[in-house]
């Protein structure tokens, strides 16, 4: 009988994302199987049943749903961050997890530029702005989206200083950044920063009040990582003491409506995230994700395995 593979995404791919995802799929013998904008998380409880693999994007695998998931061998998250697969369920069940790096992070670093100018320009609101050439950047965590923010930020005429302990300072020179020894350096001299990191226990709420109060006088700060590594106590209270400084983010914070009441457009949240939204980065990470589906089958392939 032919394994099947359920795609399941509140947040759906492109068509042609899951026209391409698909005839992969059935070329390949699989059977293909759809679940789009589910409204309840039990509706993939009760839809990873009998599949054999899973492509998601930020669902939340649960321990809930792996152990409901009788068949299950593989889950890959279409996407960078896999915060939302629980990994030690699945490698109790012996189930490997895969994300597909680098598929999306174009997309991601371009609207990081697009919240940027957003920003720089009064939400557009008519009156005269700032533009970004000249201005200095620094990235928090020179990843993959970091390293296209980097390549982006050079064309804007921007200097690109990046902080990241895991990054071998020779090849940010290489690339044209300048690596800063501390974190702290990183905010107290930029005049944006835009913020790259995973989500992990080691990161959260790591973005808080010390290193925001030092922020550059006029600062901008970009989050199109994820909400748990800004602490949003700190960004409430140091932005009411700083009328200088300025946050958008692509991810709501749970303390969006207070945040806009009391800093109006001071700050901007995107309405859904949207980093990864584009034609290309769907296509890309879908397509990642499904080959990388069937290498595993196929070949035993378990190269972008995160749960080894
Ligand atoms: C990622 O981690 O790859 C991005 O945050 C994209 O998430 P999405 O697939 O939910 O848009």
């Amino acid at each position: 009988m032919a394994k099947k593979i359920l795609v399941a995404t509140i947040k759906p791919f492109a068509k042609k994302a899951i026209k391409d995802i698909e005839k992969i799929c059935k070329d390949s013998g699989y059977e293909f199987i759809l679940m789009e904008k589910y409204p309840e998380q039990n509706d993939l409880v009760v839809a990873v049943k009998d599949v054999d693999a899973l492509i998601v994007r930020s669902d939340k695998v649960t321990r809930e749903v792996i152990e409901n998931a009788d068949n299950l061998k593989i889950v890959v998250r279409a996407g960078a961050g896999y915060d939302n697969l629980d990994c030690e369920a699945a490698t109790e069940k012996g189930i490997v997890c895969m994300n597909t790096p680098g598929q999306n992070s174009n997309a991601v670093a371009e609207l990081a530029f697009g919240m940027m100018i957003y920003m720089a320009r009064g939400q557009f609101n008519g009156k005269s702005g700032t533009e970004l050439k000249g201005k200095t950047i620094g990235i928090h965590a020179y990843g993959n989206v970091g390293q296209n923010v980097a390549r982006i930020a050079k064309g804007f005429g921007m200097k690109v200083l990046a902080f990241d302990p895991y990054v071998d300072k020779e090849k940010m020179k290489a690339e044209g950044v300048v690596p800063v020894d501390s974190v702290e350096e990183l905010y107290n001299i930029c005049d944006y920063v835009s913020l790259h990191l995973p989500s992990i226990p080691e990161t959260q709420k790591y973005v808080n009040d010390k290193l925001l109060s030092i922020m550059k006088p006029g600062a901008t700060i970009i989050n199109t990582a994820r909400k748990e590594v800004i602490c949003e106590e700190s960004i409430l209270k140091v932005l009411t003491e700083r009328s200088d400084l300025k946050y958008a983010s692509d991810v709501a914070p749970e303390k969006k409506d207070e945040m806009l009441e009391k800093l109006g457009d001071r700050v901007y949240f995107t309405p859904k995230k949207m980093g990864a939204q584009t034609l290309e980065a769907n296509i890309n990470a879908g397509i990642a994700a499904i080959n990388q589906i069937i290498n595993y089958f196929e070949k035993d392939d378990n190269t972008f395995q995160v749960n080894k």
